[in-house]
């Protein structure tokens, strides 16, 4: 009895083209595996943090040079081409364009990233085209998005790896690049950790400061020491499956959940846009 409801819970989840939790937890794993493999995270060495530190001491170590590599130096190129607090448009001219271009050139030709195109093509065979997948991706994270009524103020890399500041507080901020940086110039104050989730991932109180003011966050997460591709990769899959919803992915062992939110977007208004992305811990 049991093995026929089995049986057709398998067939309806096949002809209605959805995927089940096994499936993105062992495409997650391979995912991790191949970034890794590729030598793209950053060691213990290479990145070290104080969970119990003050503000202005989270980070220890970066090495400044690995951060100027890979994917990282592009990643890092982007960070000046916003404006965090909402209310005002993001520009994009030529450079910041191609920046961007360069940036979804280098991560798409990831092992990590064309696992995602793979496992994301099986389900929507037009995003196997590498040119419909660069498209997909820039939409899907730079497309521009209001969240003040009116101004195009927001996107979802913005959100997601920069952090903003609305309503008075700070939003998003789950970018361990961007902390780091902006730790550096006083931007980033970690007020203390709530929980440290494995692998480097912990939840924690902040604030950010922009232009002399403190906009705070009772709670953010991030994983640090990974590589964009990875990230990227995680919440782009789990936006696709579990739109809105909580996703469980495989990170180098240990599972841990997803949580994405979809903002309008009028570019590809079926998939929407990334509101945010971030892990739950
Ligand atoms: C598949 O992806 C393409 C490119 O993003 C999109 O235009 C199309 O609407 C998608 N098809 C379905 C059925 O969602």
């Amino acid at each position: 009895m049991s093995f026929i409801w089995l049986f057709l819970a398998s067939y309806l989840l096949l002809v209605s083209g959805q995927t089940s939790d096994q499936e993105i937890l062992d495409v997650t794993s391979d995912i991790w595996n191949a970034a890794e493999a590729a030598g793209t995270f950053f060691s213990d060495t290479e990145c070290q943090y104080d969970v119990n530190a003050g503000p202005g001491s989270f980070f220890t170590y970066v090495d400044e040079t690995r951060l100027q590599s890979h994917t990282y130096g592009p990643h890092v190129d982007l960070l000046d081409n916003y404006i965090t607090v909402t209310g005002t448009e993001d520009p994009c001219d030529l450079s910041c364009e191609g920046e961007r271009s360069d940036y979804l050139d280098l991560l798409t030709a990831t092992d990590a990233m064309n696992l995602a195109r793979e496992f994301l093509g099986a389900r929507n065979s037009s995003l196997l085209d590498p040119v419909v997948w660069k498209n997909y991706l820039y939409n899907l994270w730079f497309s521009p998005y209001t969240r003040t009524g009116g101004t195009m103020d927001s996107s979802g890399f913005e959100h997601v790896f920069l952090g903003e500041i609305d309503d008075n507080s700070a939003k998003g901020y789950h970018g361990w690049v961007k902390a780091y940086k902006d730790e550096q110039t006083g931007a980033f104050e970690y007020l203390g950790n709530d929980d440290l989730c494995q692998p480097d991932t912990p939840k924690f109180s902040m604030n950010y400061v922009v232009d002399g003011t403190s906009y705070h966050k009772s709670t953010t997460s991030m994983m640090i020491k990974a590589p964009p591709e990875v990230e990227l990769a995680f919440f782009t899959i789990c936006k696709f499956t579990r739109s809105n919803r909580v996703c469980t992915v495989t990170v180098g062992g240990p599972i841990q959940d997803i949580q994405t939110y979809d903002n309008d977007c009028s570019s590809e208004p079926q998939y929407g846009c990334i509101g945010s992305a971030y892990f739950i811990c």
